[in-house]
């Protein structure tokens, strides 16, 4: 189903609106190499953007409303004013990202144009690959470009997360909007959730990426994933900060007996990811997988035991995986957690060998039917 282009988006347009679109647009997911619910803690993360991306397509109307399709959900109709007061939309909750992010495009002054939008795309949804963040940052393109209105990349990152915090409900960082805006080609980017600034560090040419989705469908995301947030803001004001990004790994080591259990292995997890991080970014610099597939090891481990986001199953393909690749792969869950995908990125000859393992043994250890990605990082829309 990767077989999507712009010519293949445009036509679809023109089936349902009989014109042609003045505008396509396209936005991609992303993986996470590591740095796991370190962003909304003023981290470091260090994802990229893959080659799976959501496509919007718009063309002008003569009045102020959007009438939008969204291809992969049965082709359901959605309409707006855009000076409407939004409503969150229960039936097709699809379209709450749409108006989230009309929501906040009004908010900064952006004078929008009606227009008919057509919504498609590839990236997996509810597999933690930011099919959401994706979908923000191609409509927020679209919009912008068929109202002649410029946007910033990293401004348009921020009003995607806006409008999943103030409007669709969840609380989410700012990583997945930041990447599919700002990722670059076989490249991941490292970024500083502080003051979201990115430098690429390139990924050796003679290494790739492959996603395997566990099969297990992510369940209680929101109230777990809030609840993270909520446990790491805690810890934070403990220490009297505003973020974990200001407590040091010696004053929470110091603090183990007075913090209650829970909120240090939260803080914990947090803190060792930021340095895990800036190692795996400088290990994948140098091409040193030894370093690198050490501390995403030591990355799914913390997740696992200090930040239990993950379950049984995403432990048991991340064990397969990372046995198959002996040293020679770096291997973790990526994303929110609770289900989901684990990322790999390994020597090229090496990805047959992580595959035939997953293959081998994933579904007769688990009963879970496992799904095999080969990703290449890709540019952002903005970029
Ligand atoms: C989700 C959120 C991100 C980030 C990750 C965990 O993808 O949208 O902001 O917190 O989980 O790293």
């Amino acid at each position: 189903m990767n077989a999507l282009t712009s010519a293949v988006v445009k036509e679809l347009f023109q089936a349902r609106f009989a014109v042609v679109p003045d505008v396509v647009a396209s936005a991609p997911g992303r993986v996470n190499l590591i740095g796991e619910h370190t962003d909304y803690n003023d981290g470091f993360v260090l994802p990229a953007a893959i080659n799976y991306h959501t496509w919007v397509a718009a063309a002008a109307r003569d009045d102020r409303e959007l009438h939008i399709i969204a291809h992969d959900f049965t082709d359901q109709i959605v309409r707006f004013h855009l000076d409407d007061d939004m409503q969150r939309d229960t039936m097709m909750p699809w379209s709450n990202y749409v108006r989230g992010v009309v929501q906040q495009l009004r908010k900064k002054d952006f004078r929008l144009r009606g227009g008919n939008i057509f919504i498609t795309g590839n990236v997996p949804a509810g597999a933690g690959l930011s099919s959401s963040a994706s979908l923000e940052m191609a409509l927020i393109r679209a919009l912008t470009a068929l109202s002649n209105e410029h946007v910033e990349p990293k401004a348009a990152a921020l009003m995607g997360q806006a409008a999943e915090n103030e409007f669709v409900g969840c609380n989410c960082g700012i990583m997945d909007q930041l990447i599919s805006a700002c990722g670059q080609a076989d490249s991941a980017l490292l970024i500083d959730c502080r003051d979201l600034s990115t430098r690429a560090v390139s990924i050796p040419p003679d290494w790739d990426i492959l996603i395997v989705h566990s099969g297990v469908k992510r369940g209680l995301v929101e109230s777990e994933y809030n609840q993270r947030r909520e446990q790491c803001e805690a810890a934070a004001r403990y220490f009297n900060q505003r973020s974990l990004r200001d407590v040091s790994l010696t004053h929470l080591l110091a603090a183990e007996s007075a913090l209650e259990p829970l909120l240090f292995k939260r803080a914990r997890h947090v803190l060792t990811e930021n340095a895990r991080t800036l190692v795996a970014a400088e290990s994948l610099m140098k091409g040193d997988m030894g370093s690198l597939s050490r501390v995403m090891a030591e990355s799914h481990a913390s997740m696992r035991d200090d930040f239990n986001i993950t379950v049984p199953a995403i432990d048991t393909l991340v064990d397969i995986l990372a046995t198959a690749g002996q040293g020679l792969a770096g291997v973790r869950m990526t994303g929110g957690g609770f289900g989901g995908c684990v990322v790999a990125i390994a020597p090229h000859a090496i990805i047959p060998v992580l595959m035939a393992a997953v293959e081998d043994y994933y579904q007769q250890e688990t009963g879970c039917e496992p799904t095999l990605i080969s990703a290449k990082a890709s540019a952002g829309a903005f970029a």
